[in-house]
């Protein structure tokens, strides 16, 4: 959290900023955020540590929908709801029907890195930021070039034989029909993804979590922080700067010292322009 006299904690100058409308309302296109981007370049510039924790929201400039925009997938038709079918119960019980969803929803062979992904991979490679944790599954990361991706959710991008173990890519799913067989043993192929019901790796939160407690700034981007244990994470920062980069609204706005509704692969292309 920043220190009362970080040149940052300034409340004034965000008061002079709607906090939480989109530039398109204000009809004032980027320059509504102008200064707030600014801020964030001021805080990069000044941090050795940064964590950015992301999710859904990161990937939909690549064309991938989130859960809860309202062109997200919550807000589509479904014989059941999306939470149900990316259930374990569901998996189980109606593998088929999970797997067209799966397939149709979740793989998207050929999306690619926007630009958050890519400043974020960059500022890795410069050595200013150490982690990216993420609840997306999409490997869009490490495409970018992201060499510490810590997947609070697994990725779609591995799979494995549920019978014999032997770990396979995502074509065992994007180019196959119906329920992914293991050429080797016959066994199914599960989706290295967390599903609902299921638990997280250990590892991983371990990890995840002593990355945020390492982290002089943390950025977190493109969730609604609604899903848990992920979203508990962020509680573990101790660090001085955090900032909320998400078109909409969430519970840790109050607490963080710059947030920024708009689109989060403008501004963060944008505050490394400034750099
Ligand atoms: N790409 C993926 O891998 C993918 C896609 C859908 C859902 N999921 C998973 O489903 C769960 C959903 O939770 P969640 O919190 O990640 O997503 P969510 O759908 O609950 O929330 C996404 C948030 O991102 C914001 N947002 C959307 N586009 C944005 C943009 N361009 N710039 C800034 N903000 C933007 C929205 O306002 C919303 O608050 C997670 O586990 C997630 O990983 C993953
Ligand atoms: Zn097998």
């Amino acid at each position: 959290m920043p220190g009362p006299n970080s040149p940052y904690r300034s409340r004034e100058l965000l008061r002079s900023f709607p906090a939480r409308a989109s530039h398109k309302e204000l009809g004032m296109e980027i320059k509504m955020n102008e200064k707030l981007i600014w801020r964030l370049a001021g805080i990069v510039r000044d941090s050795h540590h940064i964590v950015f924790f992301g999710g859904a929201g990161v990937s939909t400039e690549s064309g991938i929908p989130d859960f809860r925009s309202v062109d997200g997938l919550y807000h589509q038709h479904y014989k059941y709801p999306p939470e149900q079918i990316l259930s374990h119960t569901f998996y189980m019980k109606k593998p088929e029907e999970f797997f067209r969803f799966y397939r149709d929803k979740l793989i998207n062979p050929d999306v690619l890195p926007n630009k958050a992904h890519k400043v974020l991979a960059k500022w890795e490679a410069e050595g200013r930021l150490k982690a990216v944790v993420t609840q997306n599954i999409d490997g869009l990361h490490q495409a970018a070039g992201s060499k510490k991706v810590l997947e609070l959710h697994g990725s779609v991008m591995r799979n494995h034989c549920e019978k014999c173990g032997t770990p396979y890519g995502v074509e065992i799913v994007s180019e196959t029909a119906g329920v992914p067989i293991c050429p080797k043993c016959g066994g199914r192929v599960k989706p290295d993804v967390v599903l609902y019901e299921e638990g997280l790796d250990m590892r991983t939160v371990e990890e995840s979590v002593s990355e945020i407690r390492a982290a002089d700034t943390l950025i977190i981007g493109g969730t609604s922080l609604v899903v848990y244990p992920a979203a508990g994470l962020v509680d573990y920062f101790r660090g001085k700067h955090l900032v909320l980069i998400n078109k909409s609204a969430t519970h840790v706005d109050s607490d963080a010292e710059l947030v920024i509704a708009d689109s989060i692969g403008e501004v963060l292309s944008a505050a490394d322009a400034l750099l």
